[in-house]
């Protein structure tokens, strides 16, 4: 249904040039609020990032966007042959991540210690890790045990199955965020269209 939503209204809308402000305004982020612009782009570029730390290929693509518009392309620092990802946007992509999307999604396949040197450095990875509890065990009385989080503990989920993600998402299932730059069409020009796509409906709808 996103899909659907986003192939109706952005990719005719959202042109190369408001790309290229966003990129220039967004080096100036950490000291500004975030437009919505910026928030998708380091969103995607996360992701983005997120996916290829990892290294897993996921050769199966969602449909989502095939029967309809192709998202525009964005010419992503990560694409040219002789660049990498923009850390300062993978940093700020996990901060929004952290703050909005993880009360939905979960970033299963991503450890703490990946953001060590890509986003944060091992004290700031730590401390975010120890913010988080995380069950353990069993200590010698055969007890489990809370204990603050490690570099080595995955993100956590928030949702303990997808059955109860489904109830607190009207059915819907929100999709692990690990892999999803590979695993749509368009890869991060689709996430960002997506997450950018987004208009107030027309009035007396
Ligand atoms: C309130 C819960 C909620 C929040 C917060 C949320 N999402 Fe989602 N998201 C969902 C649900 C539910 C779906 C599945 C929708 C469906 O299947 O129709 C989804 C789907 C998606 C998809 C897949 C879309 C597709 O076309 O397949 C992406 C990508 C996504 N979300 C990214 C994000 C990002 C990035 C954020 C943070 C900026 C975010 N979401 C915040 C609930 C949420």
């Amino acid at each position: 249904m996103l899909g659907k939503i986003f192939t109706s209204t952005t990719a005719r809308t959202f042109s190369r040039q408001a790309f290229q402000q966003t990129r220039n305004a967004s080096t100036q982020a950490s000291k500004t609020k975030l437009s919505r612009g910026e928030i998708a782009l380091g969103i995607a570029s996360a992701l983005a990032g997120g996916a290829a730390g990892v290294q897993l290929m996921n050769p199966v693509h969602a449909d989502a966007a095939a029967d309809g518009l192709h998202p525009a392309a964005y010419p992503w620092a990560q694409n040219s042959p002789f660049s990498t990802f923009e850390h300062d946007s993978i940093r700020r992509g996990y901060q929004v991540y952290r703050e909005v999307c993880a009360a939905c999604h979960s970033l299963d396949r991503i450890a703490f210690r990946n953001l060590v040197g890509v986003s944060h450095t091992e004290e700031e990875a730590k401390a975010m890790a120890e913010e988080c509890e995380y069950t353990d065990g069993p200590d010698d009385q055969g007890e489990m045990f809370q204990r603050p989080g490690k570099l080595s503990d995955y993100m956590p989920k928030p949702y303990p199955n997808e059955e109860a993600a489904r109830a607190a998402n009207g059915g819907a299932y929100p999709p692990d965020l690990s892999l999803i730059v590979k695993a749509r069409h368009g890869g991060a020009d689709y996430i960002f269209s997506l997450l950018t796509g987004y208009v107030d409906p027309p009035c007396r709808c």
